[in-house]
């Protein structure tokens, strides 16, 4: 017989997947909490995935590459128009209105500091498209959220991007109809998200969870967000994507993100550059030498690792992206640990939970991990042997036990459709 106390801890390590929602399904029940919230039917359900990012971490917002792509979890919006401009929110999970459950008023009282909680992020998007000029109609909104919250998987963008699909069509925009005008309502999206929901995030969220095509990998510029779809299949070269979800707090409205991001853009400015993208590798000493020089060494030296983060990262991404064309898939491994690295020790984003699971993750053969998202919690990702990939998890989830963490939680990332009406 076993040792019990062998056994107990065996048991709390065994690792928890998360499970795919039936598509069809939650559409239905989305449609269904629409009616019994509203008393009418929804005139469509419309949905939105959650992504997952390989590489390019902290760049968005400095005019750099990244490559996300969609995940299969997505966030459902069942949504009927009105005749008037009154937008009600709601929650499938949190009946009722107020701070937890939903909002409610008339689009043109919406403004910066007007909506609280998660609504804003809902309310924001047709908010956005007003802005932008477009004839919105008031709405009835009930959300159904699949996504992990607060797993660094962009459920906040998933919800943005499914009710921005839902007022596409609804007012009749034509937007979500090719990829121009899917650039343009994820402009709306990120407008909704810094604006009104007051996170000062970069953008690459909402591309992904409205340009990603299944099977591909997105390669985002974010100088002027045009994309590149790169062909990504994992299973053809034997290998997956396994997201380790720490389930350790992530708060981008929190104070970090943004100062992250104050921090690029004052250092751009003292270099003279409109974004640290037009910092190069090569040019990466004499920025440190200019930060010094007008900082002085005490203040300098932060500075200048968070600049030589954005500049390694960016051109990692280059690499990644050379690696894929080649068909080199395996060697992406030690890039996903050189970013890793970088934003723990130079960008300073990383925290214990994510680097032990990346640090479990490589003991049990993974060929390379790294923190995804902004991090501070939230999840890492590993590119794993398939047949390798349970028992990396496994590893991963006893490490947690070991460190006396909270028990982490998995999923396989396969790159999956763009935001889309589903009902
Ligand atoms: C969050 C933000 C993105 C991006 C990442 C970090 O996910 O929403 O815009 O900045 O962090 O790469």
């Amino acid at each position: 017989m076993s040792d019990p106390g062998v056994a107990s801890e065996r048991l709390a390590a065994e690792p928890f997947w998360y499970e795919a929602a039936d598509d069809r399904a939650t559409a239905l029940a989305a449609a269904d909490a629409f009616r019994s919230a509203y008393g009418r039917e929804p005139d469509g359900v419309w949905a939105a995935p959650g992504r997952v990012n390989v590489i390019g971490e902290h760049v968005d917002y400095n005019g750099g590459l990244c490559m996300p792509f969609a995940l299969p979890a997505r966030t459902f919006a069942a949504v009927g128009s009105r005749e008037d401009d009154v937008v009600r929110v709601r929650s499938a999970q949190v009946p009722g209105t107020g701070p937890d459950g939903g909002w409610q008023g008339a689009l043109a009282d919406v403004g910066p500091g007007t909506v609280e909680g998660w609504a804003g992020y809902a309310v924001g998007v047709p908010w956005a498209l007003a802005q932008a000029g477009s004839d919105v109609p008031g709405l009835d909104v009930v959300i159904d959220g699949r996504v992990p919250l607060g797993a660094g998987l962009s459920s906040s963008a998933a919800l943005e991007c499914a009710v921005a699909v839902a007022v596409d069509e609804l007012a009749g925009l034509g937007l979500g109809n090719d990829d121009a005008g899917r650039a343009r309502l994820a402009a709306a999206c990120v407008r909704a998200e810094n604006e009104i929901a007051g996170a000062p995030t970069g953008g690459m969220d909402q591309a992904a969870s409205l340009r990603s095509r299944a099977g591909a990998a997105l390669l985002v510029d974010c100088r002027d967000f045009s994309v590149e779809h790169v062909p990504f299949d994992l299973p053809a070269h034997g290998l997956e994507l396994l997201v380790m979800d720490t389930r350790a707090h992530h708060a981008l409205v929190d104070g970090q993100y943004g100062s992250r991001r104050d921090a690029c853009e004052k250092a751009a400015d003292l270099l003279g550059v409109d974004t640290l993208r037009e910092v190069r590798p090569d040019g990466l000493e004499r920025a440190a030498a200019r930060l010094h020089q007008v900082l002085g060494d005490g203040t300098a030296e932060e500075v200048v690792r968070r600049v030589r983060h954005v500049v390694t990262e960016i051109a990692r991404v280059r690499e990644v992206a050379t690696l894929l064309a080649a068909g080199r898939v395996r060697d992406v491994g030690p890039v996903l640990d050189a970013s890793h690295t970088s934003l723990r020790d130079d960008y300073e984003v990383s925290c214990p939970e994510l680097d032990v699971a990346c640090g479990a993750a490589r003991s049990a053969g993974a060929l390379g991990a790294r923190m995804t998202g902004g991090g501070f919690g939230g999840s890492a990702i590993s590119l794993v042997d398939a047949t390798r990939t349970d028992a990396v998890a496994a590893a991963v989830a006893d490490a947690f036990v070991d460190h006396g963490f909270a028990p982490p939680a998995f999923l396989r990332a396969v790159p999956s459709a763009a935001a889309e009406r589903v009902l």
